[in-house]
């Protein structure tokens, strides 16, 4: 199912078809690093990930992580969407990107359309991110998006606090 296209970008629903692109993604560095490893070593690993993560949630919640590829190549390039923790408040927004597609705008603007698509569709009054606070890509990008500073928090059996950010998608604000 399509959620959303913009410009340069399709945003749709993972299927297991899409394991051979997870097992990629989620041993990139910069995943490793910022989000960290998932134990994800095989095609068969990727799979069981698609369905106990993103389809899951589409199943619980209506969405989800997406998957985002370019509209023209027809390629995926990574991942951006919705996530509902039971240990926040709110919904927050995750995405990420094979490195090879960095810095072209595209993370910025599949966020975009995942924001619009939660106000719009989702009826999402407020939106939260939780990044690394050495995570100085996401942040960027989250401050570009709108999202300001809302306080530390440490997840639990973690150590380290990490930023939650967060804006308002009333009417008015990004
Ligand atoms: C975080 C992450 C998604 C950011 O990706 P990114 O490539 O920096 O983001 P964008 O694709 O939006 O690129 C933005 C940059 O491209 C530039 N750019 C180039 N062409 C552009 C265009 N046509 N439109 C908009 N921006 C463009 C922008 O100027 C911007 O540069 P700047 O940040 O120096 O101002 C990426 O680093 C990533 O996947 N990290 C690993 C996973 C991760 O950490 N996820 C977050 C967990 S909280």
């Amino acid at each position: 199912m399509i959620i959303a296209e913009t410009e340069r970008l399709v945003i749709r629903e993972f299927t297991i078809d899409d394991a051979p692109f997870i097992l990629e993604l989620v041993n990139e560095p910069a995943w490793l690093t910022f989000i960290g490893d998932k134990g994800v070593r095989t095609t068969d690993d990727a799979v069981r990930y698609i369905l106990n993560g993103p389809v899951k949630s589409y199943h619980t919640h209506g969405f989800g992580l997406w998957l985002v590829q370019l509209k023209q190549e027809n390629i995926p390039i990574g991942m951006c969407g919705l996530i509902k923790r039971d240990l926040l408040e709110h919904v927050d927004i995750g995405f990420a990107y094979l490195s090879a597609h960095n810095g072209q705008g595209y993370a910025y603007e599949a966020a975009t359309a995942t924001l619009e698509y939660a106000k719009d569709k989702v009826g999402l009054k407020h939106i939260l991110a939780i990044t690394n606070q050495d995570n100085f890509r996401s942040i960027r990008l989250l401050e570009k998006l709108g999202l300001k500073f809302e306080r530390l928090i440490t997840l639990p059996g973690e150590q380290k606090p990490i930023l939650l950010m967060g804006a308002s998608l009333l009417s008015g604000n990004s």
